[in-house]
């Protein structure tokens, strides 16, 4: 028997617009999957009937940039990038050598990113292989969908953290046993950032990646000394973006994150490439790395999704990463929203399954409550809605999480 959630019902249909139905219906199947969304009108028979009124119905969002190990070293302020790795980041993944570390790292992740309102988060764990096959298993169990790769670093890191070319049959592995499992789970080859790996890693990678249809995840151009180390390390007539795409990184199913210190041909590469960018604005305050220039990549037609950046991102919710959105760039609050969910749908190659409620996509979405002073009816003002949303104390948290047509939480 399908499902109908009453609700007022808001969406995104373009990168700066959004759909309202004060008065919605959105029809789910047995399988999970969206079969319409309309008014209520007429609505009143042919399934289950879950009445959310007088609550918001919105899309579950799509953290494109998350690191398991990093929740417990959030707010380890006062230092650039490169020193932070060196003195917070480094130390708290090597604790995920630890196998129970790690699980229970990814197990409370997962939990607090639903309850603030994603359904779908591109994570790093720790560079252990167990790291990334627990957060698998914690992942299943949960119920997100999530993309999970382990970061892979073969210099300029702490010794007992890298792992080499040696690394990726183990890491086909994980792709063998879980890529494409139930439809929500995704391996994705990790090379951390062009600064910790060689140029053999960088090239094994990306032939993994290509051999096996899996996604690939890195760093790209988030602090200038970060961009001159690469420069030193690569030589200095390339840029940043053209060093990852001169080992085949490019490509439609690369998420690359921050992408800062970029110009408009770089831009132009990422575009070709058909890569995307998980835009991080919170902790790009947090570290002061700078302010990425979303017109520019929007110019040139580079796909953005966004992405909490947790630890370097002190909060869980896309809602607060989306203020911070707003305040480092002149842009409307359905922009933020339509990044946060179909933007990161795009970024993660999953526009198929998720971003909006199109039918046949599945439905993964979020009933909150209206923001005080507020009313969800025919006549509310949709973009006035997600704005009092996007500006809640905290970052407004979902009173029910669904995925795939399943309540979760
Ligand atoms: N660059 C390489 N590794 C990291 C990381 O863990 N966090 C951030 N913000 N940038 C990185
Ligand atoms: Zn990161």
């Amino acid at each position: 028997m399908s499902e109908i959630h009453r609700a007022a019902v808001l969406h995104a249909t373009g990168i700066d617009s959004i759909a309202y139905y004060g008065d919605g219906a959105l029809v789910v199947d047995p399988d999970g999957k969206i079969e319409s969304l309309g008014p209520w009108h007429g609505r009143s028979s042919g399934g289950r009937i879950h009445d959310h009124r007088p609550a918001l119905l919105l899309p579950g969002f799509v953290d494109c940039h998350f690191h398991i190990p990093q929740i417990d070293v959030r707010g380890r302020y006062g230092f650039s990038l490169l020193e932070w790795l060196d003195r917070f980041i480094y130390p708290a993944e090597r604790a995920c050598a630890d196998p129970e570390t790690a699980r229970d790292a990814a197990r409370r992740a997962f939990q607090s990113l639903m309850a603030h309102g994603t359904t779908t988060v591109a994570a790093y764990t720790s560079c252990h292989v167990q790291a990334a096959h627990a957060a698998f298993e914690e992942a299943e169990a949960a119920g997100i969908r999530a993309v999970i790769g382990n970061p892979l670093m073969d210099r300029e890191t702490p010794p007992d953290l890298r792992a080499g070319v040696d690394a990726l049959a183990a890491c086909e592995e994980i792709a063998s046993r879980w890529e494409g499992k139930a439809g929500r789970l995704f391996y994705a080859f990790t090379p951390r950032f062009a600064v910790s790996c060689t140029p053999a890693l960088l090239a094994a990678s990306a032939e993994a990646a290509r051999r096996t249809g899996c996604r690939i995840m890195t760093h790209l151009a988030e602090n200038e000394e970060e961009v001159r180390r690469v420069r030193s390390l690569f030589g200095g007539d390339r840029s940043y973006a053209a060093v990852y795409d001169s080992f085949g990184l490019l490509g439609p199913g690369t998420i690359v994150a921050h992408a800062i210190h970029v110009t408009a041909e770089d831009s132009d590469l990422l575009a070709r490439a058909g890569a995307s960018v998980a835009h991080c604005p919170s902790s790009n305050f947090f570290l002061r790395s700078g302010r990425m220039d979303i017109g520019m990549l929007d110019n040139h037609g580079v796909i953005i999704g966004l992405g909490t950046d947790v630890g370097a991102g002190p909060s869980f919710s896309l809602w607060e990463t989306m203020r911070d959105m707003l305040y480092t760039n002149e842009k409307t609050p359905a922009r933020a929203f339509s990044t946060a969910t179909r933007g990161g749908a795009g970024a993660l190659g999953l526009w198929d399954r998720i971003g909006d409620f199109s039918a046949e996509k599945e439905a993964d979405f979020c009933v909150y409550d209206v923001p005080p002073g507020l009313t969800a009816g025919s006549e509310s003002r949709p973009d006035e809605l997600i704005a009092a949303l996007i500006f809640t104390e905290g970052g407004a948290k979902p009173r029910e999480v669904w995925i795939g047509g399943r309540r979760i939480l």
